[in-house]
């Protein structure tokens, strides 16, 4: 059924994502995380249960007892080729249930990915996978195509970074991007300080997970961070209580809104960066005066911090006390906006098979990369 279906692929930081072309979102997504299990060749055979793995992969490395070293191959751009490499195996054969030989594969690249990094995907996915066909393409413009848009500024807030990227027409204005190290995990992180100072137990990095989990259940953006402080001084009613590993109950305070307030105040765990409001408002100041009005229209959020309740009011607030002259503007939040990036892949392979964008494995072979069709259409 699914024979020579392009397949899109987006392994984040935190997460893959991971469907065919004719699913309208991921119909997969798991951990970007593998967990190495103990040597098994020190075993004794008699040592050895039949589903001994070296590996596990996603959520199961998360949970199994077995795991001695957890990894995460990704950080904003790939950082351990061997490791990814398992990864996808696992997302074709594992989740998806095919042997990529006949299927185009579209790969969601960071916006930072060089091209050493798009060789390397190259030949993993040629040369491992023996995939016919393979397409490039970087995070921020396929959410503008998943936004419908041809114009606007991304304002994509994922696990590791945020950026703010302008595209007019469909060209990037490159020298107008945006960014910082914020992003959900610098949240997450934050979250664990302030609940580890609590409990004690839940300072071990193998509970960020958990802290995670904890954070999309129950963190928030206020509009007004001083107002809530006192509303949660005044009333234990908005407090959350939660399972501690140890099996005793915790409980959230301030720490619900405390969190994410990092987005618009770095500084609060120490951060050098920039806050959200102010890389928007940097990046549009690097824009043509002609041009802002149309950029402004279309701000458009993606990426799974932007979940957070409350992100696009607040930043809605905060950007009305920026924006000195009445310019106006509107923050755009999709449905679905934390599948952006794979939303517009799936819409490029539509577009990309009129236009014959994808590298053949043929075309691959004897020239390489540099022959890549996708490569001279996003410069
Ligand atoms: N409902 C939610 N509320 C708050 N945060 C969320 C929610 N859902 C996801 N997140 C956070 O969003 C981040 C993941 O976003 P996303 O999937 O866009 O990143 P990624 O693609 O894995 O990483 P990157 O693109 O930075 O390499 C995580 O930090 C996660 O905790
Ligand atoms: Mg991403």
């Amino acid at each position: 059924m699914h024979l020579d279906q392009p397949i899109i692929l987006d392994s984040g930081s935190s997460s893959t994502k991971v469907g065919f072309k004719s699913d309208s979102i991921p119909v997969d997504v798991f951990q970007t995380v593998i967990g190495y299990t103990e040597d098994l060749s020190s075993l004794r055979h008699s040592d050895l249960l039949i589903y001994d793995l070296e590996y596990y992969i996603g959520e199961r490395a998360l949970s199994s007892k077995r795991v001695k070293k957890l990894l995460y191959p990704v950080w904003n751009l790939v950082i351990d080729w061997e490791s990814i490499e398992k990864l996808w195996h696992y997302a074709f054969f594992d989740r998806l249930h095919v042997n990529p030989n006949y299927n185009p594969i579209m790969v969601v690249e960071s916006f930072y990915s060089t091209r050493g990094q798009q060789e390397k995907i190259a030949e993993i996915m040629f040369e491992v996978f023996c995939v016919p066909q393979l397409l490039l393409s970087k995070s921020p413009l396929l959410c503008l195509y998943a936004a419908g848009k041809t114009t606007g500024v991304i304002v994509e807030s994922s696990a590791s970074i945020t950026i703010v990227v302008p595209i007019y027409k469909g060209t990037i204005i490159r020298h107008a991007i945006t960014y910082s190290s914020i992003g959900g995990y610098s949240i997450t992180k934050y979250l664990q300080k302030m609940l580890g100072n609590k409990y004690a137990q839940l300072k071990r990095q193998k509970f960020s997970h958990l802290i995670d989990e904890l954070k999309k259940k129950h963190c928030y953006v206020s509009l007004n961070a001083e107002r809530e402080k006192k509303v949660f001084m005044k009333t234990k009613k908005f407090n959350k209580e939660f399972i501690l590993p140890s099996g005793d109950i915790g409980i959230m305070e301030e720490e619900r809104f405390r969190a994410p307030e990092l987005l618009f105040d770095p500084l609060l765990n120490g951060h050098n960066d920039e806050p959200i409001q102010n890389l928007i408002l940097e990046s549009i100041k690097k824009c043509d005066l002609t041009i802002r009005k149309e950029l402004l229209d279309n701000l458009i959020l993606c990426g799974g911090n932007t979940l957070l309740h409350g992100f696009r009011e607040r930043l809605d607030k905060e950007l009305n006390l920026l924006f000195e002259e009445k310019l106006g503007f509107k923050i755009k939040s999709f449905e679905n906006r934390e599948f952006f990036p794979w939303i517009g892949g799936r819409i490029l392979c539509e577009y990309a098979e009129k236009t014959d964008l994808w590298l053949s494995r043929k075309k691959y072979l004897e020239t390489g990369i540099d022959s890549a069709p996708f490569l001279s259409y996003f410069l």
